[in-house]
C-alpha cells in the first residue's frame, strides 16, 4: 500500500515521533480494520493533509470508504458530530472505532468536489444550504464549545502581539480580539462544521452535494462562515476578485442563514484571529495578507 505523498509530508514535516509512527502503521491498520469489518479494497487511495481515505466494498458489496486519521480529541469529536448529524447535509457514518481514529463512511464521488462548480453564487448557495442543515442539529454534550475556545484565544493574544514586529499587524490582531471580546459572552449553541469550504463538499447519489471532513464545535453560526468566504482563494487572488467575491459571498451567506450582519462580521474577525494565532504558534511573525484582505472586504458596523 502506497500512502499518498501529501499525507506523509504533512505528518513528517515537523519530525514528531507519534506522527511518523502513525504513518508507518497505516498499512497494518488498514488490514486490521478491513479484516474486522469485512471490507475489500475498491479503487485508488485518496487523502488530504489529515486523513487517509480507502475506497472499499462492505460485506454486502456496498460501496463505502474507510477513513483513518490520527486518534486525537478532534478525531473523536468528528465521529460524535457525524453520528449526531445522521447524514443530514453530510456524509453518513456507517461504523466507527474512535480509539483507532477510524470511520467507515458512505462513499461519495471523491473526484468531484464543489470546487468544480464555476458559478460562484451557486456554489455559495449550496454551501449555505448545507450549513443551515448542519446548524439545525442538536449538539451532543461531548463536543468542544466556542465559549471555551474563545477564552483560550483571548488568553493567547498578549503573547501573539509580542511576536508581531509590525505595528500595523499588532493593531489588526488587537482589533480582531476586540471583536471577539464583544461577542464572547454569547457564544451560541449550534453545531458547527468549522471547516466547510468547497473541497470539503463532494458530489453524491443520495443527495447532489454532501459535506465531509467536519471539525464539530458548538457555537454561533457566524463563526462558521470563514471557510466558505475564503474558498478557492488562489483563483480569487489571481483574478484580483477577493474584495468583491468575499463581500458577495458574505451577503448571500448571511441572508440565506438569516444571520445578523454585524455579529456575523464580528465572528468572522474572531475566526481570522484564530487563524492568526495558529500561524503565530507555528512560528509566523506577521499576519497573512490573505487574511487581511478578507477582513477588509467585510462590512463594518
Ligand atoms: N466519503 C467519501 N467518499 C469518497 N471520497 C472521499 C470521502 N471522504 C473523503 N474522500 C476523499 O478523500 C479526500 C480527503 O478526505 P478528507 O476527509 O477531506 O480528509 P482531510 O481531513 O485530510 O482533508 C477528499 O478530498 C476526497 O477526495
Ligand atoms: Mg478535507
Amino acid at each position: 500500500m502506497e500512502v499518498p505523498a501529501a499525507l506523509v509530508a504533512s505528518h513528517t514535516a515537523h519530525g514528531r515521533a507519534p506522527e511518523r509512527e502513525w504513518i508507518a502503521g497505516l498499512p497494518a491498520l488498514v488490514a486490521e480494520l478491513a479484516d474486522r469489518w469485512e471490507l475489500t479494497r475498491d479503487g485508488e487511495l485518496r487523502s488530504g493533509e489529515a486523513a487517509l481515505v480507502v475506497p472499499v466494498r462492505d460485506r454486502d458489496g456496498g460501496p463505502a470508504v474507510l477513513r483513518l486519521q490520527m486518534p486525537r480529541a478532534e478525531t473523536a469529536a468528528a465521529l460524535s458530530g457525524l453520528r449526531a448529524w445522521e447524514g443530514r447535509g453530510i456524509v453518513r457514518l456507517l461504523d466507527a472505532d474512535p480509539g483507532r481514529g477510524a470511520a467507515l463512511l458512505e462513499r461519495l464521488d471523491g473526484a468531484r468536489s464543489l470546487a468544480s462548480l464555476a458559478d460562484d453564487d451557486r456554489a455559495t448557495g449550496i454551501l449555505a444550504g448545507i450549513l443551515a442543515r448542519l446548524h439545525a442539529g442538536p449538539a451532543p454534550a461531548d463536543l468542544p464549545r466556542l465559549g471555551r475556545v474563545a477564552e483560550d484565544m483571548l488568553a493567547e493574544v498578549p503573547a501573539a502581539l509580542a511576536a508581531l514586529p509590525d505595528p500595523a499587524d499588532r493593531r489588526r490582531l488587537a482589533d480582531w480580539a476586540a471583536a471577539l471580546t464583544e461577542l464572547a459572552g454569547e457564544p451560541g449553541d449550534r453545531m458547527l462544521h468549522w471547516d466547510l469550504h468547497a473541497d470539503n463538499v463532494l458530489a453524491g447519489e443520495r443527495e447532489p452535494w454532501l459535506a465531509i471532513d467536519p471539525e464539530p464545535l458548538v457555537g454561533d453560526p457566524g463563526f462558521d462562515l470563514w471557510p466558505a468566504l475564503d474558498s478557492g482563494r488562489e483563483r480569487l487572488v489571481a483574478n484580483r476578485e477577493v474584495a468583491r467575491t468575499v463581500r458577495r459571498r458574505f451577503d448571500l451567506l448571511t441572508e440565506a442563514l438569516e444571520l445578523d450582519r454585524d455579529r456575523a462580521a464580528g465572528w468572522t474577525l474572531a475566526r481570522l484571529l484564530q487563524n492568526a494565532l495558529w500561524d503565530v504558534e507555528d512560528g509566523r511573525t506577521s499576519v497573512d495578507p490573505a487574511q487581511i484582505a478578507l477582513a477588509e472586504a467585510l462590512p463594518r458596523p
